[in-house]
């Protein structure tokens, strides 16, 4: 392996440090003071000169500050003559608005592609980005790694039987088939409709599939406000399913997700730590399982 540096902002110092772990190095060392007015100001503290450097940052909320740091952290990096340098992203803010919903809104992701382009990062390694097309928005070459096998690792060790896999959504067809084929069971897919005048607001209303009788394996990328699968779980419910449960890469719990998610009829949400989980949005059902040796395993591949 070639000499490198890892770095993290703030997004997700407990993800960093186990992935820090299992590579067995410490933590480049970074200042993120901000200015009086709340500007940030990185300062790298190591010399990084022709080494490879990795930064870590999840754009969760507050998404724009960590895109920011990660940008200014690269730029500072960058003006230290690196012999190259690598973004992780566990979970990438944005990338929902991947395409044009509706006249007059941004292709955010995009956006967000061209930040780190020109902060010129080599190279860079998402975990479940919302959609696989979202790879093409970068005109550097992007590592794409998947949680679906770390997940399907918790989802057996729950002795499932009877079980069928559900995509909520059809957009979510493929990763739902992915894990079907990993689980050995087979799968649903779900028809949601989202409402464009009114934000994180969805209705599940049609199940593509027999699902009476089954244990529900709901698989999604992202939960927000919890909306599409506790609608989700409760359609299930009603055509037949004898138990929900849910797994996801990304565990954001935006407004009322907590309470919605704990009375719902879902049995257990298994979800990865690719966004830092404040002690206050932990709940009983819920399980994180670290996708710490993915990343590591990314970063090993990307600097041998
Ligand atoms: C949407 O296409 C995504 O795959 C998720 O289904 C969505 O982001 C979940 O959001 P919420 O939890 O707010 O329904």
């Amino acid at each position: 392996m070639k000499d490198f540096i890892l770095y993290s902002g703030s997004s997700n110092l407990p993800l960093a440090h186990e992935v820090a772990k299992i590579l067995n190095i410490t933590l480049g060392k970074v200042d993120l003071t901000r200015f009086a007015d709340g500007e940030l100001r990185p300062w790298i503290q190591d010399n990084v000169r022709d080494k490879t450097v990795i930064i870590l940052e999840s754009f969760s909320y507050p998404m724009d500050e960590h895109i920011m740091e990660m940008v200014l952290m690269g730029d500072a990096i960058r003006r230290s003559a690196p012999r190259a340098m690598i973004g992780v992203i566990p979970y990438m803010g944005y990338s929902r608005q991947d395409k044009l919903h509706r006249v007059g809104e941004p292709v955010s992701a995009r956006v967000i592609a061209k930040f780190l382009e020109i902060s010129m990062f080599d190279e860079i390694i998402a975990v479940d980005l919302h959609n696989d097309a979202i790879v093409g928005f970068f005109q550097i070459p992007v590592t794409h790694v998947s949680a679906l096998e770390t997940l399907a690792k918790e989802v057996k060790k729950l002795n499932v039987k009877n079980g069928i896999v559900i995509s909520p959504d059809v957009g979510g067809v493929k990763r739902a088939r992915n894990l079907a084929y990993l689980l050995d069971m087979p799968m649903v897919v779900m028809e949601k409709k989202r409402f464009l005048d009114k934000h994180d607001t969805s209705e599940a209303y049609q199940i593509i599939g027999d699902v009476n009788d089954k244990t529900a394996i709901i698989i999604d990328d992202i939960i927000s406000t919890g909306g599409t699968i506790v609608n989700a779980a409760e359609s299930l419910h009603e055509a037949g399913a004898t138990s929900v449960i849910v797994c996801a890469s990304h565990c954001i719990l935006a407004g009322e997700a907590v309470e919605k998610l704990s009375h719902a009829p879902i049995e257990k949400v298994i979800v990865t730590d690719s966004i830092n989980m404040i002690a206050d949005k932990k709940f009983e059902k819920l399980h994180v399982v670290s996708i710490a040796q993915l990343i590591a395993n990314a970063i090993s591949e990307s600097v041998s």
